[in-house]
């Protein structure tokens, strides 16, 4: 799909990282439904993460299921011999650890060459100024507010990484996401800081299911609403 025009209204990307494994197409359509903006997929190779999702093929199964964005995040290392595959795959926003390699930089330039969003992660012990000098390179910056490689995690406060990001995008079209821990306990403090894109796992997943979808949007619209109120 065409990605919706830039803007720093709140968005909640539900990760399908808590989803039933058997049936991707079916959660992701429910999640859509029940008011996701975007849908957040998981990679992890064993390698960069101590666990394991899927690659290329599974990203590729579930694109026609995603109406809305579809948001891949690599926990992978190497990127750069996969950036192919996953555009191939459908990938919208395609986005790299600035840990995962010592050519961030070429990453970026390689993720838009191939037709795709950009997006650079840091995972909770990375300073903001890692990508002080990427700015211009990079359409998104995930704020990682867990060890990335499992959902359902305690959320870790990085409020004032968020505030120095934001400061330094100035009017620079870059979002700001954050991933892991997010609940509407932690939510309204990642929107004020300036945060616009919110990942959550465990926090919409919880008390639903395909049969029974109708919490993941009451979970939805309370990790929407304390967003909304604290900005
Ligand atoms: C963590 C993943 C997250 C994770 C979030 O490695 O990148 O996207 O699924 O899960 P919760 O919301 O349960 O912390
Ligand atoms: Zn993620």
């Amino acid at each position: 799909m065409a990605i919706p025009e830039f803007s720093r209204s709140i968005k909640i990307a539900p990760s399908i990282l808590s989803a039933d494994f058997a049936d991707f197409g079916a959660e992701i359509r429910a999640i859509e439904a029940q008011g996701a903006d975007w849908v957040h997929v998981d990679v992890m190779d064993g390698h960069f993460v101590p666990n394991l999702t899927f690659g290329p093929p599974a990203v590729k199964a579930f694109r026609p299921h995603v109406k809305t964005v579809m948001d891949v995040h690599l926990m992978i290392a190497p990127v750069d011999p996969y950036i192919d595959a996953f555009a191939e795959a459908g990938a919208d926003i395609l986005t790299a650890h600035v840990e995962a390699g010592p050519h961030i930089h070429r990453t970026l330039q390689a993720i838009r060459g191939a037709g795709m969003k950009a997006g650079v992660a840091l995972n909770p012990g990375t300073p903001a100024e890692a990508v002080a000098h990427l700015l211009d390179l990079t359409d998104l910056i995930c704020v990682m507010t867990v060890n990335p490689g499992f959902g359902g995690q305690k959320f870790i406060d990085m409020t004032a990484k968020i505030s120095a990001l934001r400061a330094m995008i100035g009017d620079r079209p870059v979002h700001i996401e954050i991933d892991g821990g997010v609940t509407p306990e932690t939510a309204p403090l990642v929107a004020a800081a300036g945060a616009d894109v919110l990942v959550a796992g465990s926090a919409v997943f919880k008390g639903g299911s395909v049969a029974d979808p109708a919490p993941y949007g009451a979970n939805i619209a309370a990790i929407r609403a304390a967003a909304g109120a604290a900005v």
